[in-house]
């Protein structure tokens, strides 16, 4: 989460952009829902500068718990106290910002020699019936012990802004949507595209995948890019693309943002 969020200025000069409200409930506070309801507890946030109000959300208002006792609004405080209480949370700052692998190195230390997964809280997905597709990639992930990654069919016209897939054909796990990755290129041109099926911002990943991310030379806009790092994995036959069917907003555009706040809106 250590981008700046420049497309939603002013609203992000003082606050960060995983803190607007889709409704009454912070982008980020989506994410950690999704991780908890699929038995991810342990927590760990790679911010940057400017940032801190992530850590007080997810922490106690003892001045504001006080007054409010008793009253109606207690009850929006809820869900987050599930939260505070269910998860351990953790936090780590990206110095600088060098690309999504880079970012996902900053929270080795913490994450040590554990499979994990990744939640870009930008993209919000939904699923109707209760699942979380978080969960969905981390069952493959047990059943196949291949790294996941999500992707999703996009408009033709958007392919340079994603990782770009090529699966192959038969499906590796029977009903699970998924199939063995033959290869992938961070943000091609229209051109360059092998597909229009786009990663979204949800990975499991196994452990070895910080040792690739060491090795992995600056890519596409100079940055250490994930994609490249998970090319090493699909040469081997160890990556798995879980396809996405639920409903997804990318809330890192003010489009994406207002149709989610739409949606989330008439669900209530
Ligand atoms: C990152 C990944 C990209 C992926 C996207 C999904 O890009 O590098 O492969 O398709 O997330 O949101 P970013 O949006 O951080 O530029």
């Amino acid at each position: 989460m250590a981008g700046y969020g420049t497309r939603f200025l002013p609203a992000t000069k003082a606050i960060p952009k995983e803190m607007l409200p889709i409704v009454n409930k912070p982008l980020i506070q989506y994410g950690v829902e999704e991780a908890l309801d699929a038995g991810m507890s342990k927590i760990t946030f790679i911010t940057g500068r400017g940032k801190r109000a992530i850590e007080d959300h997810f922490d106690v208002n003892y001045e504001l718990e006080n007054e409010i006792r008793g009253t109606k609004a207690e009850s929006a405080l809820d869900g987050l106290r599930r939260l505070m209480s269910e998860c351990r949370f953790s936090y780590t700052r990206q110095i600088r910002m060098a690309g999504l692998g880079h970012a996902i190195l900053a929270g080795e230390s913490i994450i040590g020699n554990e499979p994990f997964g990744v939640i870009l809280p930008d993209d919000l997905c939904i699923e109707k019936d209760g699942r979380s597709i978080i969960g969905d990639m981390k069952r493959i992930y047990e059943n196949s012990g291949c790294s996941v990654i999500a992707v999703e069919k996009v408009p033709r016209k958007l392919v340079s802004k994603y990782g770009i897939v090529t699966l192959e054909k038969k499906e590796a796990e029977k009903e699970h949507n998924a199939f063995k990755v033959k290869d992938l290129v961070e943000k091609p041109s229209i051109a360059e595209a092998p597909s229009d099926l786009a990663v979204i911002g949800r990975y499991i990943l196994s452990p070895n995948i910080f040792g690739l991310l060491k090795n992995t030379k600056p890519g596409k806009n100079g940055e250490i890019q994930l994609t490249d790092a998970l090319c090493s994995l699909a040469n081997d036959g160890k990556l798995i693309a879980y396809k996405y069917s639920g409903k997804r907003f990318d809330c890192g555009t003010i489009e994406g943002f207002v149709a989610a706040t739409k949606y989330c809106c008439n669900l209530r």
